[in-house]
C-alpha cells in the first residue's frame, strides 16, 4: 500500500499532536510528514524537532495569502490534514484543495458550544455556565463554516456538580487522547 502523509496543524500545548505522533510512529502506511504551527512558542516545535518531523512556522499573513500553504502541503505530498488545537480559520483555498481531507477535534458536543471564539478553556467555561449535565468531544470534517462540518464521532462525559472549567478540560482532554488517533486511522482507511 502507498504511504499516506498527514500534516498536523497545532497552535498550543500540543498534547493531542504528541499522542498522534506516538500512535503513528512506525505505522505501516500512515506517516506524520509535516507539522504546521502559527505559534513560535508552541511545544509542538520541540516535539517536531525531537521526532525528526519537518515543521513550518506560519503567521496569519502567510497563512491567508495564496497559494503558499497549499504548495507547501503538496511539496510534502500531504494527503490528509489533522487540526489539533489550531486556532487560525482554515482558508477556503485549502478546504477546496483538501476537500473532505481535513478534520478537527472540538472539546464539546457540537453543534452546541462551537463557532467563533469557542476554543480551549472558553468552551469549558461556557459549558459550565450553561449548567450542562454532559459535555465531551466532537471530531468533524472541516468546511468553510467554523465547527459546522459533518460530524464523524462524538463521545460524552458527565459534568459533575462542582465541576470547574479546568477539571472538565482535563476530562475532555483524556477523551481526545483516547479517540483521536483511532478516528484519524479510520478516516484514512476509507
Ligand atoms: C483541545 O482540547 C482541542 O479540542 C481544542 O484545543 C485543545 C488543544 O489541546 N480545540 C479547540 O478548542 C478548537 N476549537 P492540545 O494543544 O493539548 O492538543
Amino acid at each position: 500500500m502507498n504511504l499516506k502523509h498527514i500534516a498536523i496543524f497545532a497552535s498550543g500545548q500540543g498534547s493531542n499532536a504528541a499522542k498522534i505522533i506516538e500512535h503513528f510512529n512506525h505505522h505501516a502506511f500512515i506517516k506524520i510528514s509535516l507539522i504546521v504551527t502559527n505559534n513560535p512558542k508552541a511545544k509542538i516545535i520541540e516535539l517536531a524537532q525531537q521526532s525528526g518531523i519537518p515543521f513550518h512556522l506560519t503567521n496569519k499573513e502567510e497563512f491567508f495569502s495564496e497559494p503558499s500553504i497549499v504548495s507547501l502541503l503538496q511539496y510534502h505530498q500531504i494527503n490528509f490534514i489533522v487540526l489539533a488545537g489550531f486556532l487560525l480559520k482554515i482558508p477556503a483555498s485549502l478546504i477546496q484543495a483538501y476537500s473532505n481531507q481535513i478534520i478537527n477535534i472540538h472539546p464539546a458536543l457540537l453543534p452546541k458550544f462551537g463557532g467563533k471564539g469557542m476554543y480551549g478553556i472558553h468552551v469549558h467555561e461556557a459549558v459550565i455556565k450553561a449548567g450542562e449535565k454532559e459535555s465531551g468531544i466532537t471530531i468533524h470534517y472541516v468546511n468553510e463554516e467554523v465547527d459546522k462540518g459533518n460530524i464523524i464521532f462524538q463521545e460524552k462525559c458527565n459534568v459533575e456538580v462542582g465541576e470547574t472549567a479546568e477539571s472538565l478540560s482535563q476530562k475532555v482532554r483524556e477523551l481526545e487522547h483516547m479517540h483521536y488517533s483511532n478516528i484519524i486511522e479510520q478516516c484514512m482507511a476509507q
